[in-house]
């Protein structure tokens, strides 16, 4: 029964509600992440108007002076999680991370400014996260396009959200380990090691950390500084999906020049994204803008580019691609080709299926009217969690769950699904 599904949905999002933000699970992730508020808080809105709002404000109340909107904010100590706050050292009143993630805020206040019941409030609390988001969005184009190219590079495989997608194996090839000291993972002990990243992987993540860490957190340098900087389509696409979303918002409250400059960049960032699309897979690509060269890897960061207003051919052949990866596993939407030989199906954003990426593809497939495909994944979506309950995130092949239980974000995006299904809510 669906009406179950939503009931389950609104439990886990009780449990996992601190008061003032949500964690995405207890134990393997017991802080605020960033990408996880925003989309949760699509979730929050069917049970509490208000509370839906102040997740998004706790997570901009930790924006830094520069615009950067951390990907963790560590609002209470705990030490079931590595790196905690020792490891960043970012000087923060509240601890955060020092690295962002993709913001997919302004697609989610939007969502709950459209839906809001109490206008008035909605208006009130919309004009004052506004400039704050699109402070967000400047520091981006500020610190990550520094040559004005259109699109943003991420830095670290954290703020991708795709922490070890196949996509980053070779630009991350080049990050060294050397000089790391020794450190004890914490993700491990709370789910199988067979599901996470590697231990390599891990040393390469931490190496960048103290990198950066050495240079200050000083935004203005560390593009530069880091061996690592990818053009994501998928982290680019979310940005310009929120820059549109930003400058509809900003229409409605009458703040027409910040609606022009994020309209401005939706149109450059889009056009820029077409020197990403790969006619052999069709499906754009990755850019390793350290070594200047798309990468040759068809993941799901590739297909994600239809949440964006990409031209009309290139949705359709996303549509088209979504279609064969389908006849290829019993769920959509692997986060990786299962042709490829590195595809695993169980390890984190190396073949699973994530119910967020799935809503996001679902909402820009039916937005452009590419319903069936839209509908199987929906349908696809409803189904994991119907045989696996609110995981992390999915093998595409069997539906197995995997990663950690009771996933506050995988909740929000059931209540969408069942919505987008005609379900009551
Ligand atoms: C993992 C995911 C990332 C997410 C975080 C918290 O690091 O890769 O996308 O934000 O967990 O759920």
């Amino acid at each position: 029964m669906n009406s179950d599904l939503f009931d389950q949905a609104v439990d886990i999002l009780a449990r996992n509600d601190k008061g003032t933000y949500t964690v995405p699970t207890h134990g393997l992730y017991p802080f605020q992440w960033n990408w996880d508020s925003a989309l949760s808080a699509i979730g929050l809105n069917y049970i509490n108007e208000p509370r839906a709002w102040t997740e998004i404000e706790t997570l901009f109340s930790h924006q830094w002076e520069d615009g950067m909107v951390p990907h963790i904010i560590f609002h209470q100590e705990d030490d079931g999680y590595f790196p905690g706050p020792e490891v960043w050292q970012t000087g923060r009143p509240v601890p955060t991370s020092g690295i962002t993630q993709p913001p997919v805020a302004a697609f989610a206040l939007r969502r709950l400014f459209n839906r809001a019941k109490d206008k008035e409030a909605a208006r009130t609390r919309a004009a004052a996260l506004l400039p704050k988001i699109a402070a967000w969005h400047d520091w981006f184009f500020a610190n990550r396009d520094p040559e004005q190219t259109g699109l943003v590079a991420i830095i670290h495989p954290w703020e991708s959200g795709r922490d070890n997608s196949i996509d980053w194996d070779d630009a991350f090839s080049r990050v060294p380990t050397e000089g790391v000291g020794a450190f004890t993972r914490r993700d491990t002990l709370h789910t199988d090691p067979a599901h996470r990243p590697t231990q390599e992987q891990y040393q390469r993540y931490i190496w960048l950390v103290e990198r950066f860490r050495s240079l200050g957190w000083d935004n203005s340098k560390l593009h530069e500084a880091s061996p690592f900087r990818v053009v994501d389509p998928g982290f680019n696409a979310i940005l310009l999906r929120s820059c549109a979303d930003l400058a509809d918002m900003a229409d409605d409250l009458g703040e027409t020049a910040l609606a022009e400059t994020s309209r401005a960049r939706v149109a450059k960032g889009i056009a820029a994204l077409e020197a990403h699309w790969s006619d052999k897979y069709k499906q754009y690509l990755c850019y390793d803008r350290a070594i200047g060269a798309l990468i040759d890897s068809p993941s799901i960061g590739g297909l994600l580019p239809v949440f964006a207003p990409i031209p009309e051919e290139r949705a359709t052949a996303i549509a088209a691609r979504l279609e064969t990866l389908g006849n290829r596993v019993k769920y959509l939407v692997p986060s990786h080709d299962p042709d490829v030989e590195d595809f695993d199906g169980r390890r984190y954003w190396r073949g699973p299926a994530w119910l967020i990426v799935n809503y996001m593809i679902a909402d820009g497939l039916a937005r452009d009217g590419y319903d069936q495909v839209a509908a199987r994944v929906v349908s696809d979506s409803v189904e994991l969690i119907r045989i696996g309950g609110f995981a992390e995130y999915f093998d595409p092949m069997n539906g197995a769950p995997c990663g950690g239980p009771h996933f506050t974000w995988t909740a929000a995006m059931v209540m969408e699904f069942l919505k987008m299904t005609g379900e009551p809510a």
